[in-house]
């Protein structure tokens, strides 16, 4: 069993997200983290796959390094537990709502969704850890 998180962050809240639920996930199986610019594996050889982003643009995925990752590899995720996390601002956590549809209609057993307004608080992050830990 090997798992990953893979995150897109401009002011570090989806980032706190990450690391938490890396940890979490770390306690179970060994489980790496990359900030999506840098991820260069194959996605299939991973058996928990968390992805991170915040709602950006209008109610969308950040559209420069995100989105064209998540299209590369959506075909690629068919029938893997995923988990989707990410914070956002003045929305009400559509661009969320959104993704995990799209994620379904791919084929992607989406196993949770955790969305958080702006910073994640110490509360937030120990959540993050057992959502991680249980994933
Ligand atoms: C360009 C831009 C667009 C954004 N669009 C939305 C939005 O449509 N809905 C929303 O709820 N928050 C929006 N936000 C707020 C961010 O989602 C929020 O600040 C979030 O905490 C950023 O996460 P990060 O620190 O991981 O980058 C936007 C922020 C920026 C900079």
């Amino acid at each position: 069993m090997k798992g990953v998180v893979i995150y897109w962050s401009g002011m570090g809240n989806t980032k706190m997200m990450a690391e938490a639920i890396q940890e979490g996930m770390n306690q179970n199986y060994p489980t790496e983290l990359y900030y999506v610019s840098e991820f260069d594996q194959d996605i299939t050889q991973y058996d928990k796959i968390a992805l991170g982003c915040p709602s950006m643009g209008a109610e969308q995925l950040e559209d420069i390094e995100f989105e064209p990752f998540f299209v590369n590899v959506e075909s690629q995720l068919v029938n893997k537990d995923v988990l989707l996390f990410g914070s956002y601002g003045w929305g009400n956590g559509e661009w969320m709502e959104e993704w995990q549809q799209r994620c379904f209609q791919s084929g992607m057993n989406v196993v949770t969704t955790h969305i958080v307004n702006e910073t994640p608080d110490d509360t937030q992050l120990t959540e993050y850890r057992e959502i991680g830990a249980k994933f």
